[in-house]
């Protein structure tokens, strides 16, 4: 019996696959290496001891043969697109991909009888937020096409497990980021611009400095303040999750999976700097989307799932940088 990684070679995939094996449960990678590389295989063998069986596929082309080859009887869904900008300016890409693409595999899920799927969900649904941690009650606030496959994907799950009896969990990660203790595999996006992977081509110098989008947000120090949640304790929480389809009394949940706690753009390069490296940066206007402040009640997935991260931002900022120094 195995559980199907689609977007497995992914920064959040590699370490879901890592955490899982570690827990002895058997994965099968699916991947098209559309933001991802193939490399990671090799490292992922390095970490694990592990070689792991990955097939170069889109979600949407003939895979059922793997579901028959390998007795699939869970799927952790993480292929998608996810770059904010990138939707606005081509929609239809994302729900080709995100939604027609997703809704074919969900097809081969049935036609295969698996009944479990645990779907990458994002705090992008939340939008603006309310400046509360935010709870899975919380309204969604859709500010892109990018979140609205989000939502639309947890909405589908919805009727999908109503009418098939499909046990699922949504997962929405807040802003995931570090790396793996090794310092082999991080997020090493194509095109960086989230904070932390735009600071990484500071450092290794791809960048002169950090543009900083606004200081007159209403926040600490005026810039924007995110829940910032270490990877390998993002990869923790997928596995309390899958362990929980054993238990759940719902054939549909949601969680948060978010620290609790907020650090604003300042704060962060001020935790760079206690650890030895300074961050040139320039404040330029607002980023068209942005929120003040988008932080998680991390609650709900302690209370159900008994989940709480462990790793502080001085360990997300310390794994960063050994992931900078081994992959300059
Ligand atoms: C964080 C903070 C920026 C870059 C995004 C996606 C969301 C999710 C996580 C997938 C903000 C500031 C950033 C820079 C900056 N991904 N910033 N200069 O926007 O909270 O969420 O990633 O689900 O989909 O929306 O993350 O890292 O882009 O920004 O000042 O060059 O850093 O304004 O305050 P965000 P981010």
């Amino acid at each position: 019996m195995s559980v199907l990684l689609t977007g497995g070679c992914g920064f959040i995939g590699s370490h879901c696959a890592i955490e899982l094996l570690k827990c002895n449960v058997n994965v099968i990678l699916l991947d098209n290496f559309s933001n991802s590389n193939k490399s990671i295989l090799k490292k992922l063998k390095k970490i694990t001891g592990k070689k792991i069986v990955c097939y170069n596929k889109n979600i949407n082309e003939k895979i059922d043969f793997i579901f028959k080859k390998h007795n699939i009887k869970c799927v952790i869904h993480f292929a998608a697109y996810k770059a904010v900008g990138e939707s606005v300016q081509d929609p239809l890409k994302y729900y080709d991909n995100n939604i027609s693409a997703f809704i074919s595999l969900l097809k081969v899920m049935r036609r295969n009888n698996v009944n479990k799927i645990l779907f990458s969900s994002s705090a992008t649904i939340y939008g603006h937020g309310n400046g509360k941690p935010l709870t899975e009650n919380d309204p969604p606030c859709i500010l892109n096409p990018y979140g609205r496959t989000k939502l639309f994907g947890e909405e589908i799950l919805k009727d999908v497990s109503k009418a098939y009896n499909i046990k699922v969990i949504c997962l929405r990660y807040f802003n995931p980021v570090g790396c793996h203790s090794s310092g082999l595999i991080g997020d090493n996006p194509k095109a960086p611009n989230n904070l932390f992977p735009v600071i990484a081509s500071v450092i290794n110098g791809k960048k002169e400095s950090l543009d900083i989008y606004g200081d007159d947000y209403n926040t600490i120090d005026g810039t924007g303040v995110r829940d910032y949640i270490h990877v390998s304790d993002l990869a923790r929480g997928h596995f309390a999750a899958y362990n929980y389809f054993n238990y759940m009394a719902n054939d549909f949940e949601i969680f948060n999976l978010g620290t609790g706690t907020g650090y604003s753009v300042l704060q962060i390069i001020k935790e760079f700097e206690q650890q030895g490296v300074k961050i040139p940066y320039e404040i330029k206007p607002r980023r068209e989307g942005d929120a003040a402040q988008v932080v998680a009640d991390p609650e709900k997935a302690y209370l159900y799932l008994g989940f709480s991260t462990e790793h502080p931002l001085k360990d997300m900022v310390r794994d960063t940088l050994n992931f900078i120094k081994n992959n300059k």
